[in-house]
């Protein structure tokens, strides 16, 4: 239990660091949740038009989640890895110093990955770039990658991970309702759109 309570802790303190926020700040362009979607997330910022910082958003957000991974892999073993990957996804959900309003988790779904299954890294990417490349639409892109994710990982035998994967993606689709309303609506806004 106290090993279980650490990997917990270490995940979700380290997801919680909403770092689109704080780089947001940092570089004048005000408070993220008044802009666009009003979401902490990367693509957020890329509608202050600011592509290296949606850039940093996007590692920074991801890599916490691949740190908090990698550590508690490489401290306790076993699932320690996966259940510290999911800790920071939902660190970055509902981060105390937030108030609990948290990002969609989208980047710690892929840091998780390359933290657990780097090979799953690619998987998304092409499946992300290539709806990102045809429909223009991050949202979209990144729902139909984390469908992918637990799906492949299931077919090739990696059960634990296309479980926890699996509760991942049904909660990012939870976390996506209004822009799946937008989708269905047709007003969804695009990549490189300020809207
Ligand atoms: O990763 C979040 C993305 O899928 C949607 O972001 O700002 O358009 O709601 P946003």
């Amino acid at each position: 239990w106290p090993a279980l309570i650490a990997v917990l802790s270490l995940g979700y303190l380290l997801g919680s660091i909403p770092f689109g926020l704080l780089l947001t700040r940092m570089a004048g362009h005000g408070d993220l949740r008044l802009i666009g979607s009003g979401n902490i997330g990367a693509t957020n910022v890329l509608r202050t038009g600011n592509k290296k910082l949606a850039a940093a958003t996007l590692l920074l957000d991801a890599l916490k989640a691949t740190a908090a991974a990698v550590t508690a892999q490489a401290i306790f073993g076993g699932n320690a890895g996966l259940l510290a990957g999911f800790a920071a996804f939902i660190g970055h959900l509902f981060p105390i110093w937030l108030g609990f309003k948290g990002g969609k988790g989208v980047a710690t779904y892929i840091g998780t990955l390359l933290g657990v299954a780097p090979l799953m890294v690619p998987v998304f990417a092409v499946v992300w770039l290539t709806l990102a490349f045809v429909t223009r639409y991050s949202s979209l892109s990144a729902l139909v990658a984390t469908l992918v994710i637990p799906v492949v990982l299931w077919i090739l035998g990696i059960r634990d991970a296309a479980l926890v994967t699996a509760v991942m993606t049904a909660v990012t689709y939870w976390r996506h309702k209004a822009n799946i309303e937008r989708l269905i609506a047709g007003t969804e806004s695009k990549i490189g759109k300020k809207g």
